[in-house]
């Protein structure tokens, strides 16, 4: 059980102050850090007492902000064990995704690629000849790790199928090697904003976060990345160099030479999570993967690209660390659905033209949010992206979780921005996905224009300063 300290649960909260009684925004915050998953069912929160002295607040407002929570099913309080974080089974506004008309761009993906039910047809018809074998496959069917070796290949990284392992998804793969690069305890150096489950598994595996900044305009500071590397000497650096999630910054050439030399320095391992790379919307030729500028480990997937449905990633590393990776896959899992590595291999027969039609759904998705967003909220800055699924748009104000919530009463899910950083930072931006239709964007941008303006101009809660090394 995830027991939080009123330390922890306050940085979580942020600036949880809005115009209300200090008890409701209170409440309503919390409930807000439970809908995100920033705060894990079962979690304990921190003592009444405990937390109103950290908050300053009297013990009345704590305990009524506990018993709304309480009242409205996200608390349980049980005696000797506290309070404890759950979620109201049999009320409605408890499953967002399944109010009937809610929408949600929680989720920044595509819809399958029309392709893939053809693919699937053809893998179907090659099943037979894999009968024969037991099924299990820890390290992914030669032809389809000769596939992508031969996708690198092209994109100006020779690579032998040796250096695959196919996984199932980018998530696993991260995860996987989480667990064998680093120990208890070992520093990870995180991107900040980054994309959240990549820091969940680094986390679970025991890894120490230090965050180094990337904004939408500027990517990736190079200062700060020199004194992570000096200060913590991480065992791993995970990284998004193209079209990084959420911001879509894109890393400079020479900054990726930088970063591959720290890397060398400190020996630390770099993993390049590539999962949008070839969501290119205006590159002219492939986007070269960061192992062509130096040692680094690759994560790629087909869970992007073509769709999420699919658990097909990879990962590209030398085959000594593809052989540990190997070893400590079967404390968790026996291998790769087959079936799905056939289906893989098939869309990677067509991958150019699939990854030429996401290109044009992501190019439109991306003019016509940034034309909505222009008219409706034109004070927003919104960054255009070059690629993948995202931008990170800034509000103005640092408002991004109770506008979320605004939003989702109106029937829009969204991602708020402080799930992308950790202790309450991002309170000024939100994600918001190119990868939606014209009927979905235009309704998200009517929500969150009406949302933004029901909030009216009440003053602004203290901002953060970014998260810093
Ligand atoms: C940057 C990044 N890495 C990994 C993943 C997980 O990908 P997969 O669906 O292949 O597990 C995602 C999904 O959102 C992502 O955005």
């Amino acid at each position: 059980m995830l027991i939080l300290s009123a330390t922890r649960f306050t940085g979580m909260l942020g600036a949880w102050r809005g115009r209300g009684p200090a008890y409701a925004d209170l409440a309503d915050r919390t409930r807000l850090l439970i809908l995100d998953g920033r705060l894990p069912i079962g979690a304990r929160l921190p003592a009444e007492r405990e937390l109103s002295t950290r908050l300053q607040l009297s013990r009345t407002t704590v305990s009524a902000a506990y018993a709304r929570l309480r009242d409205a099913g996200y608390l349980q309080s049980l005696r000797g064990s506290g309070s404890i974080v759950c979620i109201p089974g049999a009320r409605q506004d408890t499953a967002p995704a399944a109010v009937p008309g809610t929408l949600d761009l929680s989720k920044a993906a595509l819809p399958a690629a029309p392709q893939l039910a053809e693919a699937a047809a053809a893998a179907l018809g090659q099943l037979p000849e894999m009968l024969a074998e037991p099924g299990y496959d820890p390290v992914g069917l030669p032809a389809l790790r000769g596939a992508i070796a031969e996708r690198y290949g092209a994109r100006g990284l020779p690579t032998e199928p040796g250096q695959i392992m196919v996984t199932i998804g980018a998530q696993h793969a991260v995860a996987l090697l989480s667990r064998v690069l680093l120990q208890r305890g070992d520093t990870a150096l995180v991107e900040s904003p980054t994309y959240p489950h990549g820091a969940d598994a680094i986390r679970a595996a025991g890894g120490r976060i230090v965050p180094v900044a990337v904004t939408p305009r500027d990517g990736w500071d190079f200062e700060g990345l020199e004194q992570a590397f000096r200060r913590a000497r991480p065992a791993m650096a995970y990284m998004m160099p193209d079209f990084h999630n959420p911001t879509g910054a894109v890393m400079e050439p020479s900054l990726r030479a930088g970063l591959l030399a720290l890397a060398a320095r400190t020996g630390t391992v770099v993993v390049a999570d590539e999962t949008m790379a070839e969501l290119d919307i205006d590159s002219p030729g492939p986007v070269t993967p960061l192992a062509v500028h130096g040692p680094a480990v690759l994560v790629g997937s087909l869970g992007k690209t073509v769709w999420g449905g699919l658990r097909i990633g990879w990962i590209r590393a030398e085959p000594d660390l593809i052989a540990r990776l190997v070893q400590a896959r079967f404390a968790n899992d026996l291998g790769t659905p087959v079936l799905e590595q056939l289906v893989a291999l098939q869309v990677l027969s067509r991958y150019d033209e699939i990854l030429a039609g996401r290109r044009e759904l992501l190019r439109a998705g991306r003019d016509r949010l940034e034309g909505l967003l222009a008219a409706a909220l034109p004070d927003w800055d919104v960054p255009r992206v070059a690629g993948g699924l995202t931008t990170w748009v800034n509000i103005g104000r640092p408002v991004s979780s109770p506008l979320t919530l605004a939003a989702r009463s109106r029937g829009l899910l969204l991602a708020a921005g402080p799930v992308f950083g950790s202790d309450g930072v991002f309170e000024r931006f939100l994600r918001l996905p190119i990868s939606y239709g014209a009927p979905e964007t235009t309704r998200a941008v009517e929500v969150l224009a009406s949302a933004w303006s029901a909030m009216g101009e009440s003053p602004a809660p203290p901002s953060y300063q970014p998260a810093v090394v």
